[in-house]
């Protein structure tokens, strides 16, 4: 491909920025790189026309992955003309090679395109959605996850996904829960590093690394009522302490763009909220890179009702926006509020340099196609590695939360009656966010059954209920893709035969729950339940007096009251991607022994929505015991959740002694020793997600009563015990106070170790300034 951009000095611009981590700290090779960066960005400014430099600030969709209700025209024409920075939604080196072309070659400047997707849990090989792969509690392998999303996105000649999400959720009607990693600010945090690094890899310039795009900041998951794209209203301690710290761990961790949120924050969209785009993440957290907005995020400020398309968008570029994805507010004003001294040029040079930095960090002024290499995409896509691998997560993202008198794992041999709609299906089995997976290349429970036991075990199937029989549920889940290709058959039929199938069987396995397009974007939910008519399948299996085993398709927390009580066991399968079916047919005959845990709280009720293990003590705390008048609790129903944070069963079983610290008073920055000793009481090895919460019960506000700070994940043999030790300092007192200072008040402080949020054992340590 002919250079556009003298070789020479770009080459060396960049050999310098390979070196260093992407973690661009201040040092000295930093900031000579950063300066030959400067150089090349600033001298190619000079070249520019106002209207160019607005064009790097439009991102287009063409329509190729749906994502959105509106689809950008003219598109190929505006790239030659230099009005377009980046596209997003298409793939494959063939397509993408000649819209690049069309930039490179035809533009006046022959400046590169950026190009995105939504590469959310995998790219072609598709692993469990994020509150899945988040259940793991495995950094190493959640940083693997991406960095094999990665691998295949640039294989197909992507370099930037909008990824990840770290929302942090606590009400599990918000259909996004499922794209993120729960509830908890800490755990979140270490999600959002291993992703970004698994993106971002050692250097941005290599051909398998994309740029990440931390989403939605901020504090989309605060939605109201849990109603998708809803208002957000919430206290600065609340963000700062529980709502922020995954943005800011991203920003830490390197991330080369964000996205900005849908919501409003104290009244101002985040779209257009300077203290939010400039004053919190460029000035307080020293972020570098670019904001985009989300998708015609900027037009839909005119809905918030701050104005026409030429004020919303200067707002927004004067707030921090860099790029304006598909709404073209930026493209058709930008040049009018520039005239009328509503925007200065300052501000439109700022916004384009970051796009520039952005290529630039990415090695596109070298080689806009460094992606393109048609023969990666033979053989770095959906390879037999890869599918190994998400086999290997979707299995250690599975939770078992209820496995009455052992009824799991399964023998391998005897009769099961496979039931449900998600038995037999492949489709289903990928997730909510899935662009380029081929539900036809995923595997199906009933084929990984088959490939698993083979036909020592006989499968005898029905499906025994349709996804929904709810009318209203059935046409706005299946809005997108069509009406869900329904049974034919009565729903008495379908259970009919199904209870026929059970009879017949020594197990039951029903596979059911949620569609995949009953989570994710705009899927909000106010029953959170399985859907009734599956219930109803449920309740006539229940009712043979088989062993009832529920494997569960969800893409948040359901209310699983009637199931926890009647199920023999349970297992939260979420969508488990690519291998679905091979990974559960694993767990489910014994041959990985499952070790996930919740990271969202499930509740009995949808009525005790938002709940959360880290919550305030309240004044009138309900002790748990008996009635109770005027104490914080509810007349119908208890405070506790079905399954609280952290909760997930093992095959096994694991004993705690209790919690020995090495000292129970310290001083200053001391660090303390909390230990246990970890012994697997069961028959088979098995892993432990062994937790650490704090809790600081006197404080100058009121504080949450426990929060989480370290985990270990450990195996153990059966009859083996563990020492396992966590050090403790005060980086893990801190928070933020009424002033927002984030520091340690000296006092008490209760240690706990146990194996979920609400099972602990606990010890107390004074520590002192
Ligand atoms: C809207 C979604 O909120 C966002 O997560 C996504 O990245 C964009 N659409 C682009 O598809």
């Amino acid at each position: 491909m002919k250079k556009y951009f003298s070789k020479k000095s770009v080459i060396k611009a960049m050999l310098c920025f390979i070196a260093v981590s992407p973690v661009y700290h201040a040092s000295a090779q930093t900031k000579s790189n950063d300066a030959k960066m400067n150089a090349f960005v600033a001298g190619l400014m000079s070249k520019m026309t106002l209207d160019e430099k607005i064009g790097q600030l439009n991102l287009v969709t063409m329509g190729r992955a749906i994502t959105g209700s509106v689809v950008n025209k003219g598109v190929e024409e505006k790239i030659a003309k230099g009005e377009i920075g980046g596209v997003f939604g298409v793939y494959g080196t063939e397509y993408v090679s000649k819209i690049q072309d069309l930039a490179v070659k035809n533009s006046r400047l022959h400046i590169p395109l950026i190009f995105g997707l939504d590469v959310i849990h995998g790219h072609r090989t598709i692993f469990p959605i994020p509150l899945g792969v988040s259940a793991t509690w495995d950094m190493g392998l959640i940083q693997q996850s991406a960095k094999i999303a990665a691998k295949e996105a640039t294989a197909e000649g992507l370099n930037w996904v909008f990824s990840p999400m770290v929302d942090i959720a606590r009400d599990a009607r918000w259909g996004r829960i499922s794209e993120g990693s729960g509830e908890d600010p800490w755990y979140g945090s270490q999600v959002a590093k291993a992703m970004v690094k698994g993106y971002q890899g050692a250097s941005m310039m290599d051909a398998d690394a994309v740029m990440a795009c931390v989403k939605h900041f901020a504090l989309y998951g605060g939605a109201e009522a849990g109603r998708e794209y809803n208002t957000v209203d919430m206290s600065l301690i609340k963000m700062y302490q529980d709502y922020l710290p995954p943005y800011k761990a991203a920003v830490d961790a390197g991330a080369g763009s964000f996205m900005s949120s849908f919501n409003t924050i104290n009244g101002m969209p985040a779209t257009v909220n300077q203290w939010l785009l400039t004053d919190l993440l460029r000035k307080q957290w020293g972020f570098t890179g670019f904001v985009v907005s989300d998708y015609t995020a900027v037009n839909e400020v005119t809905n918030h009702g701050l104005g026409d398309l030429q004020t919303v968008s200067a707002l927004a570029l004067k707030a921090g926006l860099d790029m304006d994805m598909v709404g073209e507010g930026f493209l058709t004003t930008l040049k009018k509020s520039l005239k009328e001294g509503k925007v200065t040029q300052q501000e439109i040079d700022l916004a384009c340099r970051r796009v520039l930095e952005a290529k630039y960090k990415l090695g596109l002024f070298n080689n806009p196609n460094k992606s393109i290499d048609p023969a990666r995409e033979q053989k770095d896509v959906f390879t037999a590695e890869n599918r190994k691998v998400a086999r290997e997560v979707a299995e250690h993202s599975f939770v078992l939360l209820k496995n009455q008198a052992e009824t799991l794992p399964l023998k391998k041999s005897g009769t099961i009656a496979l039931v449900g709609p998600l038995a037999d299906n492949h489709s289903e089995m990928l997730g909510t966010w899935v662009i380029a997976g081929d539900p036809n290349k995923s595997v199906s429970v009933m084929e990984g059954i088959k490939n698993v036991v083979g036909d020592n075990v006989k499968v005898l199937y029905a499906k025994g209920a349709n996804f929904s029989d709810d009318s209203l549920l059935s046409i706005r889940a299946f809005a997108l893709t069509g009406p869900e290709a329904k049974d034919k058959r009565s729903p008495q039929e379908m259970i009919d035969e199904a209870v026929e199938t059970a009879k017949k069987a020594d197990v039951v396995v029903a596979v059911v729950g949620e569609s995949s397009n009953m989570s994710g974007e705009s899927s909000s939910r106010s029953d959170i339940n399985i859907p009734e008519n599956q219930k109803e399948l449920l309740k006539a299996l229940a009712k043979t007096g088989k062993p009832l085993v529920i494997v569960l398709f969800n893409g948040r927390p359901l209310t699983l009251t009637w199931e926890d009580k009647h199920a023999s066991a349970i297992l939260d399968a979420w969508a488990p991607g690519t291998e679905a079916g091979n990974a559960i047919a694993d767990v489910l005959f014994g041959n990985y022994n499952p070790a996930g845990k919740i990271t969202a709280t499930f509740p009995r009720s949808v009525g005790q929505i938002p709940i959360y293990y880290n919550h305030k003590n309240t004044g009138r705390p309900y002790s748990g015991q008996g009635p109770a008048k005027f104490k914080s609790d509810y007349l119908d129903i208890s405070n506790d959740p079905l399954y609280p944070f952290g909760y997930g069963l093992s095959y096994t079983t694991f004993g705690y002694s209790d919690v020995k610290l090495s000292k129970t008073s310290l001083k200053g920055n001391e660090t303390l020793k909390a230990t246990v000793t970890l012994t697997n009481t069961g028959k088979v090895a098995g892993e432990e997600v062994v937790q650490l919460y704090i809790s600081d019960p006197v404080a100058s506000i009121s504080r949450s009563v426990k929060e989480l700070k370290n985990y270990q994940k450990v195996m153990l043999q059966p009859g083996e015990s563990k020492e396992i030790s966590f050090n403790v300092t005060t980086a893990d007192l801190k928070f933020y106070n009424n002033q927002l200072v984030y520091d340690w008040e000296p006092g008490e402080f209760i240690v706990q170790i146990g194996t979920n949020s609400t099972d602990t054992h606990n010890a107390s340590v004074q520590w002192n300034k």
